[in-house]
């Protein structure tokens, strides 16, 4: 059976992309406690601690054992001080943080799609401590994406069901096929790596046909439209042709066309789902989440979007150990001075010397 001895911690590897992560966390006591502080530290502009911290977070995650006490963690990467004495003392240190109210009340601020810290700081600062006081302040002035999420903010704070997620797809799949029979959908995001819950649904939308991957998102929405299930959408048209191709630049974000909607989802629709939707409503609001890249660039762009703390991983270990730079476009090999094609992620594995993870092994 598996045991904390050192010989067993020395196996496991510094970089989250390295180790198979699946779903079933042993440590989630732990995890969630350090995510909160994660959480917290996203509001700061310091970076240290939140990347310390989410590091430490990963580690635990993919440990095949439950940690039982501080002893025996020496040899864990990533795991410092701070983290092993949240581990020795996890209830504490876990309230002491959650209880800090300034705290609490900027991460309920950033819970509404659309707030993002600068916002919730700044309504912070004008001592605003909920939300009915940031709806009834004539001097604020909300965006649509903002009016949107305190709208539906009650659906979307629940999150959605692996059952849920899988009813989207459904629904998306067959708009898709109605309005560009000859593209494909496929699923991507935390759904893709076999979560039982996630807090939108992400998509990626291609087609064969060169160029034409840009008219995709605004035919789909159209088509959401006309059935009558979009209740909100931002898209974001492709910037790719504006760069070099491929790219030289690599970024944390990506130049592909994208939308963020929110989707009526009808219970019926929704297997078992019963529960899932408000009593006499028969519907309620998710987020979606949909990309278009062309062909080529679809491997890059399914790894980078199936996410977690798997896929920032990949990219220091491609920059660190590799001397190559990785993003959601593309992967270069610096030494070689030349971008390395990929039309698969084995492929990109391949290139960067890794061993081949599936989805379910990313949830770092
Ligand atoms: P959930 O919280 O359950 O949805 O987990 P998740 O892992 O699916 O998270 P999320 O949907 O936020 O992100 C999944 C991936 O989509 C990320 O790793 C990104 O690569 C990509 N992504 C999400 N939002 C954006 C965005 O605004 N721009 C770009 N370029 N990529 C995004
Ligand atoms: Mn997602
Ligand atoms: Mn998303």
């Amino acid at each position: 059976q598996m045991r904390t001895g050192p010989a067993q911690q020395s196996t496991v590897c510094p970089y989250a992309c390295q180790r198979r992560t699946t779903t079933a966390n042993k440590n989630k006591r732990f995890t969630d406690a350090l995510e909160v502080l994660v959480e917290y530290h996203e509001l700061t502009e310091i970076e240290g601690p939140r990347v310390a911290y989410s590091r430490a977070a990963s580690v635990l995650k993919s440990l095949p054992w439950t940690i039982e006490s501080m002893g025996g963690t020496e040899a864990l990467p990533c795991v410092g001080e701070k983290t092993r004495t949240l581990i020795q003392v996890t209830g504490w240190y876990y309230s002491y943080i959650v209880l800090n109210i300034s705290d609490q009340e900027y991460i309920l601020f950033t819970s509404v799609f659309g707030v993002g810290p600068k916002t919730a700081d700044k309504w912070y600062r004008r001592g605003l401590r909920s939300f009915s006081q940031i709806l009834a302040d004539p001097d604020v002035q909300l965006n649509r994406m903002q009016q949107n999420g305190f709208l539906h903010y009650t659906d979307l704070s629940r999150g959605l069901s692996a059952a849920e997620a899988r009813a989207v797809e459904a629904v998306v799949g067959e708009t898709v096929r109605t309005v560009a029979p000859n593209a494909r959908v496929v699923l991507t995001g935390g759904f893709r790596r076999g979560k039982e819950f996630g807090h939108d649904v992400d998509f990626i939308v291609t087609t064969a046909e060169p160029g034409r991957e840009n008219s995709l998102l605004p035919l789909i929405m159209g088509r959401l439209e006309e059935q009558g299930l979009l209740l909100f959408q931002a898209h974001h048209p492709s910037t790719l042709a504006l760069k070099k191709i491929p790219c030289r630049r690599f970024e944390a974000m990506d130049y592909y066309s994208k939308c963020f909607l929110i989707l009526k989802l009808e219970g019926s629709r929704v297997q078992g789902g019963g529960q899932a939707v408000p009593a006499g409503r028969g519907w309620r609001a998710v987020r979606v989440d949909l990309v278009a890249p062309p062909i080529e660039r679809f491997a890059f762009t399914q790894l980078g979007w199936t996410g977690s703390k798997f896929e920032r991983d990949l990219r220091r270990f491609a920059r660190v150990e590799r001397n190559m730079l990785l993003d959601n476009h593309a992967l270069f090999d610096k030494a070689k001075n030349q971008f390395l094609a990929a039309v698969t992620e084995k492929d990109i594995f391949a290139h960067l010397g890794l061993e081949y993870m599936e989805p379910w092994q990313r949830n770092a």
